[in-house]
C-alpha cells in the first residue's frame, strides 16, 4: 500500500493524491463483538457491571479496528486527537446500552471508549471523525443481530454446547459473511464463544468476506454461556 502510493504520487506529484493514499493507509475493518457471559466467567478476567448497571444478555461491542491485509494493523495512530465525550454526547445513551465495559473497577465506559478511539480509532480518523466512528460501530452492531442469528438456529446462551461450524454457519446465514469466533476458556477449562469478529469495508459501510482471519483456535465444541 505505502509503496503503491508512493510510486503514484512520484508520477503524479499531485497533493491530492497523497491525501487518498493517507486516507487509504488501512484495508479494512474488524467489527468485533464479545459475549459478556464469556468475558465474565473466563479463568483470565474478572468482570465488573457497569456503573450503570448490568447491561442486557446481547453481544457487546468491543471495537472496530483497521486492519491490514497481511493481518498486522496500525495503532495509536493519532495523540493530538485525544477522545472526547461531548462530540459523541447524543450516542452515550446507544453506547451504555451496546459497548458497556465489563472491566474491573465498575466503570461507565469512558475510558474503554478512550482506549478503542486513541488505540484504534485514530487509525481510520480520515475515514470516520470521532462521531461517525462511534456511531458507524454502533449501526454496525445492529445490522448484525448477533444473537438473533443465533438464536434463529436454536443457539441459546444456556451453558450448552454447539459445535463450532454450527454456530459460524449460523451467523453466515443470519449476516451474509462468515463470521471468524475467538474461544476463550471458563474456570473449569471448557472452550466458550468469546467474541464474533467481521469485516467490514473501509470506508465502514458494508459487511464484506474477511481477506484474513486473526490466528487462534476453538475447540470443535463450544460452550455458550448464560449471562
Ligand atoms: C471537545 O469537543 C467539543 C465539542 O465538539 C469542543 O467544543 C471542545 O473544544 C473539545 N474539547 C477538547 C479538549 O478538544
Amino acid at each position: 500500500m505505502k509503496s503503491k502510493c508512493s510510486v503514484l504520487i512520484n508520477l503524479l506529484v499531485l497533493q491530492n493524491l497523497a491525501v487518498l493514499c493517507v486516507s487509504q493507509d488501512f484495508d479494512f475493518f474488524y467489527l468485533v463483538q464479545q459475549w459478556p457471559g464469556s468475558f465474565c466467567d473466563s479463568d483470565k478476567s474478572s468482570c465488573c457491571y457497569p456503573t450503570t448497571g448490568k447491561p442486557a444478555a446481547d453481544f457487546g461491542i468491543h471495537g472496530l479496528w483497521p486492519n491490514y491485509n497481511d493481518g498486522s494493523y496500525p495503532q495509536n495512530c493519532d495523540s493530538n486527537n485525544p477522545f472526547n465525550e461531548s462530540e459523541i454526547s447524543d450516542l452515550i445513551s446507544s453506547m451504555r446500552k451496546n459497548w458497556p465495559s465489563l472491566s474491573c473497577p465498575s466503570s461507565n465506559g469512558e475510558s474503554f471508549w478512550t482506549h478503542e478511539w486513541e488505540k484504534h480509532g485514530t487509525c481510520s480518523e480520515s475515514v470516520l471523525d470521532q462521531h461517525d466512528y462511534f456511531e458507524t460501530t454502533l449501526g454496525l452492531k445492529q445490522q448484525t443481530k448477533l444473537l438473533q442469528s443465533l438464536q434463529s438456529a436454536g443457539i441459546n446462551p444456556n451453558g450448552k454446547f454447539y459445535s463450532l461450524s454450527d454456530i459460524r454457519d449460523a451467523i453466515k446465514e443470519g449476516t451474509g459473511y462468515t463470521p471468524w469466533i475467538e474461544c476463550n476458556e471458563d474456570s473449569s477449562g471448557n472452550s466458550q464463544l468469546y467474541q464474533v469478529y467481521l469485516c467490514v469495508d473501509k470506508s465502514g459501510s458494508n459487511l464484506i468476506e474477511c481477506p484474513v482471519f486473526p490466528k487462534g483456535k476453538c475447540g470443535s465444541q463450544i460452550e455458550f454461556p448464560t449471562f
